[in-house]
């Protein structure tokens, strides 16, 4: 399919989610938030869900999880502004709690209810590599669950073929209170990034030093 159809689909299905009640989260999220980046990037990342910010400004990764995969993205020598980025599930899932909205996880039903969109976005920017970053990412991108620890650290398969990569959610690395343990952490996550990336291109190091 020509890049401008992708990009023109991908836009519709972007507006067209606003719409979706394939599950309960739409009724107490403000918007739902949609993957962005160019329709051409080789590199996928899948989080989660939005968060408390995600749901507020309608961006993905925007907020403390999002400052941390910035981080990440840096060290790993990835630019953000070249990489896809989405979530599994769409709408901020949360419980009041005083004035604060607590995060929950998207149960078995959301995820497979919401999965329609992300598999959409795969199939239009058919990316060289999809990164999953945590459990729920993963479960949706591979319809089963995932052990973390069991798959991160090599080169797995999509069930309807592509390049897949299995790593923590950067919001795991941000929960972590042992400031060593947390550093120990980041480096893995920043090495998995790398590693998915240097899949995603046969150029392992651009002249920039970046690898994306
Ligand atoms: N956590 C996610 O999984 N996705 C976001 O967009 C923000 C936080």
């Amino acid at each position: 399919m020509p890049e401008h159809d992708s990009g023109a689909l991908l836009a519709a299905i972007g507006a067209g989610v606003q719409a979706c009640t394939r599950c309960d989260l739409y009724r107490h999220a403000t918007q739902a938030v949609f993957g962005e980046g160019p329709v051409d990037a080789r590199l996928m990342l899948v989080g989660e869900c939005p968060g408390d910010q995600e749901d507020l400004q309608g961006r993905v990764f925007v907020g403390p999880a999002g400052r941390v995969l910035d981080r990440a993205l840096a060290d790993a020598g990835i630019d953000r502004a070249r990489t896809w980025i989405s979530n599994a599930v769409k709408h901020f899932k949360f419980e009041p709690r005083g004035r604060r909205r607590l995060h929950v996880k998207p149960d078995a039903g959301e995820i497979t209810a919401c999965r329609w969109w992300i598999d959409q976005e795969v199939r239009l920017v058919r990316p060289a590599m999809v990164v999953a970053m945590g459990a729920t990412a993963a479960r949706s991108l591979f319809g089963r669950v995932m052990t973390i620890g069991r798959e991160r650290g090599r080169l797995l398969e999509l069930p309807h073929g592509g390049n897949a990569w299995v790593t923590v959610h950067p919001s795991y690395v941000l929960r972590i209170e042992d400031g060593a343990r947390a550093e120990e952490e980041y480096a893995r996550f920043v090495d998995d990034l790398r590693q998915a990336a240097g899949h995603a291109t046969e150029t392992v190091s651009r002249p920039s030093g970046r690898l994306l």
